[in-house]
Parts: structure tokens; sequence; C-alpha cells
């Protein structure tokens, strides 16, 4: 029944033996995560220049993810004694921008319960939970306690709902002492990624949680007492779901809210494994009704799962803030990267925008990211008929291209952008007119194959040509492109691996021009370098 964690834990068993005797229910497990061999000057190969990543070892999912006094707090899916997945703790950073991170010691770590898996935090300013003071507001944490003792014994409940909360803002963490606060009484297999938003008109919190093909919501008024009241999924769908998310949304340009529900889904996505996707409706404090009528992907490329977003963001900011992990269960734990395994995507905003057909989620990378941009390179109007290398001064595998597409002058069958080396490793972004989609190939981005799922499929997502202008973003580090179009209409996100990194940028076009209007090159700065 469960897909993914078979898979993982024969990964987990060719881990060091230490992982095996850690094993996940010990108080306290003391950890260090100082290894010899890494280095810490963020400047190994396909090391990602402005993207979060750990200093070392494994990371997967964003977790419980709030704002508090001038700080965006992420925590994430961290096993700080090896580069694969193992027993997970809560590794902490922190910002003041999204943009610049500040590495903060562990914030759970596994205890007798179990190690602690993907869940949210929410800053409790009332005190509902009196587990602080109105006047200083604890910071409480969802998570789910996950054991392997139990998980191998065949109990079915090894998956529960704890909380930890925090009285200083989010440096110590204190487990709550009647955990678990959610048991797993109806012995769910995959019952977990516990996350809560507090519910205006009820005046209640609401915490949603995977529960394998669905999730489950449930109320309470003080987040230590929690109350089942529904179920929503799709019926006749037998994936696994994982790291719901919920909150109110406002309308672009209009005063109407509705509610989102992000889910992220571990197989089958549109280009094949894990991938985060949404459903956009109403929620009266009890049901969830979805209101388009499929489920949508937030992100159409392969490498952006788990997304979900921050808690207690100032009402005057108003944005709805979110990140992804920048990677996918089908080869996350073999890329060939050096001391640590996996990065985020840039954090961005979600905008929700009513068409007259139905509603849809839009994302780009927070506005505080242009902090990052050097020097730009500004091209005049551009008529593409074959293939045109772009030099300015930016380099290849660490910036920003702005172009703004002519579609009506546009005769191109196909047009795109191509990376490439001196090895012959390149990465393509194609667009086809006639096919309504755009491309994205890594299949020869690396000579030397780590993986057959990484490299066996052009990867794709419809776009519509049908408008006078489009707008193509394209943010490229070290191990990773994210594509932007129209504002985030359409957002891709793809890593790749090159044995050397790209250095050319070029654009091509097949069939006919591609007529561009202003483009942009911008260089984008390192967040990591003056910090280590
Ligand atoms: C998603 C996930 C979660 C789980 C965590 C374990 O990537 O499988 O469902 O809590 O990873 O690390």
């Amino acid at each position: 029944m469960n897909q993914s964690y078979p898979l993982r834990i024969v990964i987990l068993m060719l881990t060091p033996i230490i992982i095996l005797l850690l094993g996940c229910n010990n108080d306290q497990v003391e950890t260090t995560t100082t290894n010899p061999t890494v280095q810490s000057e963020y400047q190994e190969i396909h090391r990602p220049q402005f993207h979060f990543t750990p200093k070392a070892n494994w990371m997967n999912d964003p977790n419980g993810m709030y704002y508090y006094e001038g700080k965006y707090h992420l925590f994430y899916q961290y096993f700080p004694d090896s580069t694969v997945w193992g027993p997970m703790h809560w590794g902490h950073a922190e910002s003041t921008d999204l943009v610049n991170w500040d590495h903060l010691p562990i914030a759970l770590y596994p205890d007798s319960i179990g190690c602690i898996f993907s869940g949210g935090a929410v800053v409790d300013v009332n005190n509902t939970s009196k587990l602080g003071t109105t006047e200083n507001p604890p910071i409480v944490a969802t998570f789910t306690h996950h054991d392997f003792k139990g998980e191998k014994a065949k109990s079915n409940d090894f998956q529960k709902q704890s909380i930890a909360y925090s009285l200083d803002g989010g440096s110590e963490w204190i487990k709550y002492k009647n955990n678990p606060v959610i048991p797993n009484s109806e012995k769910i297999k995959d019952f977990r990624d516990p996350k809560v938003v507090w519910h205006e008109s009820t005046q209640k919190w609401i915490l949603v949680l995977a529960a394998y093909d669905k999730v489950k919501l449930y109320s309470s008024p003080n987040l230590t007492d929690w109350e089942f009241v529904s179920d929503f999924g799709i019926e006749g769908d037998t994936r696994l779901w994982e790291c719901p998310d919920l909150f109110p949304m406002k309308v672009e340009g209009t005063d109407e809210y509705k509610w989102v529900l992000i889910v992220s889904i571990q197989k089958d996505a549109p280009n094949e494994g894990t991938a985060t996707s949404y459903f956009i409706g109403d929620f009266d404090g009890k049901e969830f009704k979805s209101e388009i009528e499929s489920q949508e992907w937030l992100d159409w490329g392969t490498d952006n799962y788990a997304f979900v977003t921050w808690n207690n963001v100032p009402k005057e900011d108003g944005r709805i803030l979110g990140i992804g992990w920048m990677s996918n269960w089908q080869y996350a734990q073999i890329v060939p990267t050096t001391s640590w395994r996996s990065a985020m995507t840039l954090p961005r905003e979600l905008k929700l925008v009513k068409s007259e057909e139905s509603y849809s989620l839009h994302s780009l990378p927070v506005s505080e990211f242009q902090t990052l941009r050097g020097k730009t390179t500004a091209f005049d109007a551009m008529n593409i008929t074959d293939e045109k290398v772009l030099e300015g001064t930016f380099s290849a595998s660490q910036s920003e291209l702005d172009l703004t597409v002519d579609l009506k002058k546009t005769t191109a069958s196909s047009f795109g952008i191509k990376l490439q080396n001196g090895l012959g490793e390149n990465l393509l972004v194609k667009f086809d007119k006639n096919e309504s989609k755009m491309y994205v190939d890594r299949t020869n981005s690396r000579k030397e194959k780590f993986s057959d799922e990484f490299f066996q499929n052009v990867h794709s997502a419809p776009v519509d040509f049908g408008e006078e202008k489009m707008n193509i973003r394209l943010i490229i580090d070290a191990a990773s492109i994210e594509i932007f179009i129209n504002e985030g209409e359409l957002s891709f996100t793809s890593i790749f691996f090159p044995t050397k990194d790209f250095d050319t940028i070029s654009l091509f076009a097949e069939g006919g021009v591609w007529s561009i209007d202003d483009s942009k090159v911008h260089s984008l700065n390192s967040i990591w370098k003056e910090k280590n």
C-alpha cells in the first residue's frame, strides 16, 4: 500500500551502520553536524549559490515555517549523520529577508515516541494553548512522530501527531508532555504531516494531515485537544498524498476570499515522480469543498515537492509566501552532490487569480530576491533565426534571464534557450507553438548517468500562445532552473548536474523567426560567499 517507504528503507540499509544503531527511539540522540570531509565554503561543484542548502548532510521537506519578530523561520527534514535519508530531525535556519539565511542548531531531535517527520508551526498569538502567555506567545510546532520499531513490527499505528513549543521565538523547543495529541486510533499506515491554520469565523485552529490517499481535517480551540471534522479526497484516487497545507487567500484585485488546499503527490505527477498540486474552494470550519474541476499543479517541473506556506506573515504585508523542496523522491538520494543533498526552491509568493473560467494559483520568486541582482546586460530587440550566444557581464550558471517574446511577429515553430558547457552537456528549454507546449530537456545534461528516471524523459507543460506577448523569466543557479511564464501563470522547476558548470547561454529558433522585444540578463550574487 505504501509506495514510498519500502524503497527508502532499502536505500537506508545501504547507509552507514551508525544509522541503524541510532534508530529513532533514543531520547535526545546526541548527533553532530561536524564532518571532516565537509567543505564549508559553499563552493563545491553543484552547490547552489542563492538557494537554501544545509551546510552538510541530508535535507528534504521544508517544515514549521513562521514569521516572528522580524525573522522568517525555516525548519526542514534533516538527517545530520548522512547524505541520504535517515531518522529525521528538524534542521533550522532563519532570515530577515527570505534571501540570506543563517544556520541555527537542530530544533527537534528524535525521542522515545519516534523521529520527527514533517509538519508546520503557528504563532499562538492569543496563547490559546496556555503554553506561554499573551505577552510572550508560544510558537507551537505540529509534527508527525514516526516510530521505526512500530513500523518494523507492522503495527500500522507507527505515525502519530505531536506538538512542541518554543517560548523564546524558536531557539529552544520543548516537547509537549501529553504527546501524541492525535494518536493513530484507526491504524492508518500513512498518517502524517500536520499543518495548522487559524479559522477566524469559528475561532478554532484547523489541522490538516495526509492520510494515504486523502487529507483529514481536525479542529481545536487550543492546539492540544483535537476533534476530527472531515475527510477530503478524490474518488478512486490511489496515489499517496503528503504534506498538505490549507489557508484562506484573497483573489487578486477583488475582496473575495477563497480557501486553497495544497497537497503533494508522491507518484504519477505530470512529469513523473513527485510534485505539488492544489485545489481551490470553500471551507466552513468543517468541510473543504473544491470549486475547480480538477486538481491543478502548482509547479509543472519535476523538482518542487512538499511546498508549504509561512504562518503569521504580518497583515500589512499580506502576501502568501511558501517554499518547496527542490528534488524528487525518484532520485533525490543519488544525485551527485558531495557533502550535502538537496536544496530548497526560491521562496515564492503565491497569487490567486480568477479568470472567466476558473481560479488558478500563480507563483513567483519573492520580490526580495531582486536584491541579489548584480550587473545587468540589456539586449535590443532581436530576431533569432538559428542560434545566438548571449554575451555580457553574467555567468551562465548564476543568472536571471528576462525575455519578452513578440508572439505576433514570431514565425518560428519552436524556439528556446540552451545552457551548455564545453563537454557537450546541455539543458534545453523549448517552446513549441504548434503543440502549445514548453519542453525541458535535461536528458543530455550529464554524460555519466546516475539514475534512469532522472535522464530518460523530456518533460513538458502546456503553454498558451494566444496572447500578443509572452514573458519568460529563467532563474539559473549552479544546479537548477526555475522557469516563470507570464508572471508566474506557469512555473516549472528542474534540477541538473553537469560535469562542469554550464558556461554558455544561447537562444535558438527553428522553422522561422523568433522575435524578442526587450530582454535583460542579470548576474546574481551569491548569498553564501562572505558567510563561511
Ligand atoms: C515527504 C515526506 C513526508 C514525511 C517526510 C519524511 O517528502 O515523505 O510525508 O513526513 O517526507 O522525511
